[in-house]
């Protein structure tokens, strides 16, 4: 199938759907028994990420299961900073550790290691040779600030307060970080493509915390540099953008950077996304995660609330931000139905 029945692809490059598709954001992870036995066997997150064939399998398991429209390649943001030379360990229970964290130290003095990008290529081709062909698929990265955030703190935060701090105090440095990971992820994106992903998005988990001045340097400009690197490179290869807790700073977001689609988190009000936002943008999301744990009638309620404020658009249908571990694989199975009825 090509890009003009692919359905998922199809909405991306700006058709409407007759049936809505769908994937979930975090779609192959810890709610799967699959998975969590998997990840058990292999030791840690980061030993199934960098190794193709169990990659692939995980990047896989959520199709078999569902049969989702999209596969979102099973690896993570962190990866980058990786290949920038900083150490990268999950601690069990607590999350990443970036080292040396930036906020100390320069960003001269680390050595790039492109090298640890190139597991993540196998499993591209891996997965692509094994997806069925109304299967659309998707590669990613984070975007800079996101990105920047947990290599100058070393670790995750709730209120980026250190990044937002060095960016003021010193926004050449910072500047240099940001450019320094739009420069990899260029490559990065680029390389997934070229492996055999067909669509991209950029997550940026944090946009949320900058005020609007802040939002435009480190969030739109970079991502538009993004955007227009890689449309160079891969002019058909549409990119979504999800700025997520961007609220009224959406519209910006959507004229400046140049992306393809938006993702929308659960926080966003779908008619207020439907009226505000450039008529033939598609869009994706925006199901609270929670709805889904809920389930029932809360869930019924929400989904119809959300096609039916995006019906005169193209529309793909997700959730607002990652599915929770302690989602009910009957509650998905349930969604899936909804959707497509
Ligand atoms: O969507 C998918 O299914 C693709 C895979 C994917 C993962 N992480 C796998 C993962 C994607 C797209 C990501 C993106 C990511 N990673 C983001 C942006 C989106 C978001 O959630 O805000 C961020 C901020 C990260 C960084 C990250 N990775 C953190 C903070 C953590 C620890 C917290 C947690 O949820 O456990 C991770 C680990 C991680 N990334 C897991 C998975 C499946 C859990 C690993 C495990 O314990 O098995």
């Amino acid at each position: 199938m090509s890009a003009r029945t692919k359905p998922l692809l199809s909405v991306l490059n700006g058709r409407k759907a007759e049936k809505t598709p769908i994937w979930l954001m975090r779609q192959a992870g810890r709610y799967l028994p699959e998975y969590r036995a998997l990840r058990a066997e292999k030791g840690g997150f980061l030993d199934l990420v960098y190794d193709p064939d169990a990659a692939a399998e995980v990047t896989l398991q959520p199709i078999r299961r569902f049969g989702f429209d999209g596969a979102i390649l099973f690896s993570d943001i962190l990866i980058v900073p990786h290949a920038l030379g900083q150490d990268l360990t999950f601690v069990a229970g607590e999350g990443p550790r970036l080292s040396p964290p930036l906020v100390d130290a320069a960003l001269a003095g680390l050595e790039a290691v492109p090298q640890r990008l190139e597991p993540v290529y196998r499993t591209v081709e891996k997965v692509a040779a094994g997806l069925p062909p109304e299967t659309s698929f998707l590669g990613f990265a984070g975007s800079p600030w996101t990105v920047a955030t947990y290599m100058v703190a070393g670790q995750g935060s709730r209120d980026q307060a250190e990044t937002r701090r060095l960016a003021y105090r010193d926004p050449g440095g910072f500047q240099a970080i940001v450019d320094a990971i739009a420069t990899m992820t260029v490559d990065y994106l680029s390389c997934q493509i070229e492996s055999g992903v067909e669509a991209v998005q950029l997550f940026d988990s944090w946009s949320g915390s900058l005020s609007p001045a802040q939002f435009e340097k480190w969030v739109v400009a970079p991502t538009a540099a993004i955007v227009s690197a890689l449309k160079a490179r891969h002019p058909d290869v549409p990119v979504i953008g999800f700025p997520k807790g961007a609220g009224g700073k959406l519209p910006a977001y959507a004229r400046e950077t140049g992306v393809d689609a938006i993702g929308l988190d659960e926080t966003v009000d779908p008619l207020w996304a439907a009226a505000a936002l450039p008529r033939d943008l598609p869009v994706q999301g925006n199901l609270d995660p929670l709805a889904l744990i809920a389930g029932g009638e809360a869930l019924e309620i929400a989904v119809g609330c959300i096609i039916s404020a995006f019906e005169e658009r193209p529309h793909i249908f997700n959730l607002g931000h990652g599915i929770l571990p302690d989602t009910p694989l009957l509650h998905v199975e349930q969604l899936v139905k909804l959707v497509r009825r």
